[in-house]
């Protein structure tokens, strides 16, 4: 069966149920070999630790149609491993990877109508979950968990995608020095809301985030990793215990030193050293890369290589990320797994 409901052009990053989604159980003591379901409603007790202490973690990954017909899956083991990293953190039981992996691929097979036909811009987003389930109510450890994994077709996550978007300094934080800023899990966006609401109604596409401790230091978008180019042509991307370690971030890295030859920095990026970028983006699976044309911060707007024109630099980390996606550019060991 077709989908003719879906105009793939104007797609954008909002929930549309589609066919199938993967649910597995956490009972005694290990993880059911789950199935897929129909159902896109889950029922659970009223005591769920998910619901009361943010017992919860979740994945973002995505699903490419090839200029072949094939469908790419971009370096999901990594997802694996980083929801293994989020359950270790909030004391859930952690998904193997080859659990993880083939509750992906099945999904993605169960629900191949909704991927985007190539050429389109758009892919089949994955969003696996590990939430904490069963009655209780004392802030412990739930007895029960649930891993699921349900997909949409997406197009841009930031209205627009490639055109370069302006950002606004919060002066809110959304995560703790040794807090949970490095993990995936919901209490750091339900933190970003509010500053992220307040950021959208002054016309920014979303805020950027300091550094919890000082304040003097960029950490990263509310959903998206920070990334800029040195005047110097070096890249140079925040590391710090309460940033989330990306896997677009990671994979930056790796083809900024490898294809375009940068020297890569990763380390303090000074809020007052911003006029040494030529360059600056916001880099995730869902933001994919989306340059920053400027950042406004203490009422100054802080412009990089231009409010209306993506850079070259970030033009060329932009084509080769999503070549190797689509399947149009070889990709390093590894990183693609075809369904
Ligand atoms: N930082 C935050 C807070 C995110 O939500 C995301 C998105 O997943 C990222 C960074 C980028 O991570 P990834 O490239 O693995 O999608
Ligand atoms: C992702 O890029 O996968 C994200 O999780 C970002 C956002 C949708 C929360």
């Amino acid at each position: 069966m077709g989908n003719e409901s879906i105009n793939w052009d104007t797609l954008g990053f909002d929930y549309i149920k589609t066919d199938k989604r993967y649910l597995a159980h956490w009972r005694n003591g290990e993880w059911e070999k789950g199935a897929l379901t129909d159902d896109n409603q889950l029922h659970i007790s009223e005591g769920s630790t998910a619901l009361h202490y943010g017992q919860q973690c979740f994945e973002g990954l995505k699903a490419y149609r090839c200029k072949d017909g094939s469908i790419n899956l971009f370096r999901p083991d990594q997802n694996a491993l980083r929801m293994q990293r989020s359950c270790d953190r909030l004391l859930m039981p952690g998904v193997s990877i080859e659990q993880f992996i083939e509750a992906c691929k099945e999904v993605v097979k169960a629900n191949e109508r909704f991927i985007p036909p190539y050429g389109t811009g758009g892919a089949l987003y994955l969003r696996p979950f590990v939430i904490g389930v069963g009655d209780n109510i004392g802030v412990r450890t739930a007895p029960e968990f649930i891993f699921s994994v349900f997909c949409i077709p997406v197009g841009a996550y930031f209205k627009g995608g490639m055109k370069p978007h302006k950002f606004l300094i919060s002066t809110y934080d959304r995560a703790a020095p040794q807090g949970t800023g490095a993990a995936k899990v919901g209490g750091n966006y339900a933190a970003s809301l509010l500053p992220g609401k307040k950021a959208k109604e002054k016309g920014f596409a979303d805020c950027i985030y300091l550094d919890p401790l000082t304040h003097t230091k960029i950490e990263e978008v509310g959903s998206a990793n920070f990334f800029a180019i040195t005047k110097d042509d070096k890249f140079v991307t925040p590391k710090s215990p309460s940033v989330l370690p990306g896997i677009t971030r990671l994979s930056l890295i790796e083809l900024a030193k490898s294809r375009l030859g940068l020297e890569v920095v990763e380390g303090d990026v000074y809020i007052d050293k911003l006029g040494d970028f030529k360059e600056a983006g916001a880099c995730g699976t869902a933001a994919v890369i989306t340059p920053i044309g400027g950042i406004e911060y203490q009422d100054k707007l802080n412009v990089f290589y231009s409010e209306t024109e993506v850079g070259p630099v970030t033009q060329r980390l932009y084509n080769e990320l999503t070549g190797i996606q689509k399947g149009d550019v070889e990709a390093p060991e590894g990183w693609i797994v075809k369904v």
